[in-house]
């Protein structure tokens, strides 16, 4: 009997030894990834082996995808895919040497379990992918409330395949909603189990299906934020949307195109002002925050922070009027690579931001407009053909009549 156990014992042990002794390989997969009914997914899946076990080598590596039966091997250098996903599985053999055996599924349209098996010198492992639908959530961009007011986010969610019906009364059905980045869960929603922060409340749609709001009794100042909603069901992938309260907008107004000729000094007129529901509040210098951009290429060269500002071109001047709700940008001595969309951008705290643009054309001056004119050159050229046949004629009269 004691013998029989140390056999075991020693069985399992030199077992666990062959095991660990050649634990070079690992293979990493995630553990869920999304789908769209229609849609392509990309299945992540990679191998690494030890730092000193040199390059892979193809030959030593067999790939084995597989969701029950194969459905696509990787072995003496070829690919091959089972009859029943014809035409719908990708992987990259050049991928294979860096260590990626990323599966690519064409036109999906059910959640399935996928495992992606390495074999190398012998050696194997694998990695399990669960494919979900995505779940997607749909919220206004923002909404506007004054203090004091009773508002609402109305929301709603849908699901990215037809094949999996969602039934909200499922204990397992839930709606969470954060307030900015600090993750701070102000409310829960589940047919089982509800929990509010104070002054906020949750609803589902009677009328319109897979609709919900999220209720502000009366707006408090501390509610003016970013809002970020989650939708959870079991066996999809979360939806999640953001919105944000506002007590206004940031109103931004500017001419839509300035046109000067190079040389000259260009003017960037712009007027702004709060816009809430009491009216145009004054603006606190050291909250306003003022960005100055050209083209979509991100090219900052003016802003306006905590009270300071900062020029990034030196071809730039600001002028600010007294009443501080306007002010002239001056691009002086403007050259035709100057042309372009400058777009001004205008944060303060609490409302959504503003922006006005302003094309600036850059026109050639008129001097040199005349020469280039095709018009007057076409002229020029016909007087100057007409001449020299006049001339012809006036020599053939005087050859044929000498005095
Ligand atoms: C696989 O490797 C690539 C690049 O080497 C990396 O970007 C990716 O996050 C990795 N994926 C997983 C699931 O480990
Ligand atoms: C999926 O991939 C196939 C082949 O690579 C391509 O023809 C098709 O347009 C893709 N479909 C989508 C929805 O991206
Ligand atoms: C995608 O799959 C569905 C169902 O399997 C099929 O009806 C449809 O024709 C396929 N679409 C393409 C582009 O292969
Ligand atoms: C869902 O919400 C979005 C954003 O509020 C809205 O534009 C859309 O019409 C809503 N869709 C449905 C089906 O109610
Ligand atoms: C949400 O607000 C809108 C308008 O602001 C209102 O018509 C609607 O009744 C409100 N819904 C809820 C559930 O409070
Ligand atoms: C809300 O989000 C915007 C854009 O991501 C960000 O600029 C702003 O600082 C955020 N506001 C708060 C109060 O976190």
């Amino acid at each position: 009997m004691k013998r029989l156990f140390l056999q075991v014992v020693l069985t399992v042990f030199l077992f666990s030894l062959v095991l660990t002794s050649s634990d070079s390989l690992r293979v990493d997969s995630p553990w869920e990834v999304g789908f769209v009914d229609g849609e392509n997914v990309s299945l992540p899946c990679n191998f690494t082996l030890d730092d000193d076990s040199g390059p892979i080598d193809l030959r030593k590596l067999e790939v084995e995808w597989i969701n029950g039966p194969t459905i696509l091997t990787y072995k003496n250098g070829k690919i091959e895919t089972s009859s029943s996903y014809k035409g719908r599985l990708m992987m990259n053999e050049q991928n294979l040497r860096n260590g990626d055996a990323t599966l690519i599924l064409n036109n999906v349209t059910e959640m399935d379990v996928l495992t992606c098996i390495v074999t190398y010198s012998g050696e194997m492992r694998r990695d399990t992918i669960h494919l979900y639908p995505k779940l997607f959530v749909h919220c206004p961009e923002f909404i506007v409330a004054s203090p004091g007011e009773e508002s609402n986010f109305t929301c709603n969610f849908s699901s990215g395949s037809h094949g999996v019906q969602i039934f909200i009364d499922s204990p397992a059905f839930s709606i969470e909603w954060e307030k900015d980045s600090n993750k701070h869960l102000i409310a829960r929603f589940s047919k089982v189990q509800e929990q509010y922060m104070d002054g906020v409340s949750m609803s589902m749609s009677e009328i319109h299906p897979r609709t919900f709001s999220l209720a502000f009794q009366s707006v408090n100042p501390d509610d003016y934020g970013n809002y970020t909603c989650k939708v959870y069901y079991p066996h999809y992938i979360q939806g999640s949307a953001v919105t944000a309260l506002y007590k206004g907008h940031v109103m931004v107004k500017s001419t839509k195109t300035v046109e000067v000729t190079p040389g000259d000094d260009s003017n960037f007129i712009y007027t702004f002002s709060l816009d809430t529901q009491e009216g145009s509040p004054s603006i606190d210098n050291s909250l306003l925050s003022i960005e100055f951009h050209k083209d979509s290429n991100n090219n900052l060269f003016y802003l306006f922070q905590n009270g300071e500002e900062q020029v990034l071109d030196e071809k730039i001047k600001i002028s600010r009027n007294p009443n501080k709700d306007s002010f002239i940008l001056t691009l002086k001595d403007v050259e035709l690579h100057h042309r372009g969309t400058y777009t001004c951008t205008i944060r303060y705290p609490n409302h959504k931001e503003g922006s006005a643009s302003t094309i600036l054309l850059v026109r050639k001056s008129l001097s040199s407009v005349h020469i280039t004119n095709p018009v007057v050159l076409d002229m020029i050229v016909n007087f100057f053909l007409l001449f020299s046949l006049l001339l012809k004629q006036v020599n053939r009269y005087t050859h044929k009549h000498p005095h």
